[in-house]
This record gives structure tokens, C-alpha cells and sequence, in this order.
């Protein structure tokens, strides 16, 4: 399975690319905003960290302005830009486009197994399931991450589920055991995936029972 950042932070996205798991990066503009830098700057900056797909979210509510959007943005980075569209009819003709131009596409706030089938028949690279806002509503969000796979594998898609609004490492777990492609992680999440109190206690115990070796 491939990991994603979901994050506009520059260090954070430095810090675990250097952990050598990193294989994108997924954006959006409440991200970008809390970075107090412009789109322009965070995804520069990003390129030229990551080599993996940049995932960048078009903001026009009609297909002719996202296709756009997306021609402006792949300037920037041809191989990795990838262009978040929202799920509505106007982004379903957007994908359309934009597939034609060979443009990477990400379909974004998908909630539901009939809106990822839809984006995949429109041509979409990725599809983004919310899963912690379906929680949040008292929906099991990762009911639909299983559901979407299914689909997908059924009719041999060649669309790729990124796990998006991943909230805890079990979100983690969940997309692995379902064969989801992709998890978009945020980096408090990422850290938590790394540690365990175990293995704390293990390093310190062999740190101070190395101390007490006698040296040569
Ligand atoms: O990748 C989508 C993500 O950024 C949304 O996460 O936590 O705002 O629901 P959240």
C-alpha cells in the first residue's frame, strides 16, 4: 500500500520523507491556509521533496474552470501534479477533461459507494473517501473504503482509493486489511503508527543492560 502526507507543511512533509516511506502528498486549502503561504509556494516546495503524486484541489464550481485550473497546475509539475476534484456533475465532466489531457485527477469528498463508481466511470486516477467525517456523523466510514475496493476490483477499474480524512492508526489498519491503494495520513497519525510503549521499554532495557557489559 502506498502512503501519502496529508499535509501542506513543509517540514512535515521533509521529516517523513526522509523516513523513506513517503509516496505522495495530498493538499487541500484548509491545509494550505494554516501554513499562511500561498498554493504556489507549498506545492513548489513540495516537488521538490516528494516524487510521488501532488495532490492540489481546483476551487471553480464549473468543469471548464477546473479543467483549466488543472492545465495551470501540471505546468508546475507535469509528472506529479495531481488535480482534486469535488464529487458533483460539474467535476464528473472536469475528470472527463482532464483524463483527455492526461492530467491526474483525485475525486474528493466522496461519501459514498455510488459517488466512487460514478468518478471511476468518469476516468479518475483517485478516489477520496472521507472516512473520519463519515464517523464523525455516526456512519462506520470505513464501510464504504471496503464497499468502493470491491467495486473497483469487480470491474477492473483502474482507479486507485486513497483513505482520506484518516483521523487514528486504526483507519490505517482498516484500509490495509481491505486492500485500499492508498492512505492519506496526517502526520500525528504517521508518528503514532511508528511507536509503541513496548518497544520504548525494549530500547531502554537494552540501552541500560549494554551499559552494565563489562568492557574489554
Ligand atoms: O484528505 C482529506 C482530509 O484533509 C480531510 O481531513 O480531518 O479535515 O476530515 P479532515
Amino acid at each position: 500500500m502506498k502512503i501519502f502526507i496529508d499535509s501542506a507543511d513543509i517540514n512535515e512533509i521533509k521529516e517523513v520523507a526522509s523516513w523513506g516511506i513517503l509516496d505522495g502528498v495530498t493538499t487541500n486549502p484548509t491545509l494550505v491556509c494554516k501554513t499562511g503561504r500561498s498554493f504556489e509556494e507549498c506545492v513548489s516546495d513540495i516537488s521538490k521533496i516528494v516524487d510521488g503524486s501532488i495532490s492540489v484541489e481546483a476551487i471553480s464550481t464549473d468543469a471548464e474552470g477546473m479543467v483549466k485550473e488543472g492545465v495551470e497546475w501540471a505546468k508546475v509539475n507535469p509528472k506529479n501534479i495531481t488535480i482534486k476534484i469535488p464529487m458533483s456533475i460539474e467535476g464528473l465532466k472536469a475528470v472527463k477533461g482532464l483524463r483527455a489531457k492526461k492530467i491526474m485527477t483525485n475525486v474528493t469528498l466522496v461519501f459514498s459507494p455510488n459517488q466512487a463508481l460514478l468518478a471511476a466511470k468518469a476516468g479518475a486516477t483517485f478516489i477520496s473517501p472521507f472516512v473520519g467525517r463519515l464517523d464523525d456523523i455516526s456512519h462506520f466510514g470505513m464501510e464504504i473504503v471496503g464497499d468502493i475496493v470491491q467495486i473497483l476490483k469487480n470491474y477492473e477499474f483502474d482507479t486507485e482509493v486513497i483513505v482520506a480524512s484518516v483521523r487514528n492508526p486504526l483507519h490505517v489498519v482498516e484500509a490495509v486489511r481491505m486492500g485500499a491503494h492508498i492512505a492519506t495520513i496526517p502526520f500525528k497519525v504517521l508518528k503514532q503508527m511508528v511507536e509503541h510503549p513496548l518497544t520504548d521499554i525494549g530500547i531502554k532495557k537494552f540501552f541500560e543492560d549494554y551499559k552494565k557489559i563489562p568492557k574489554k
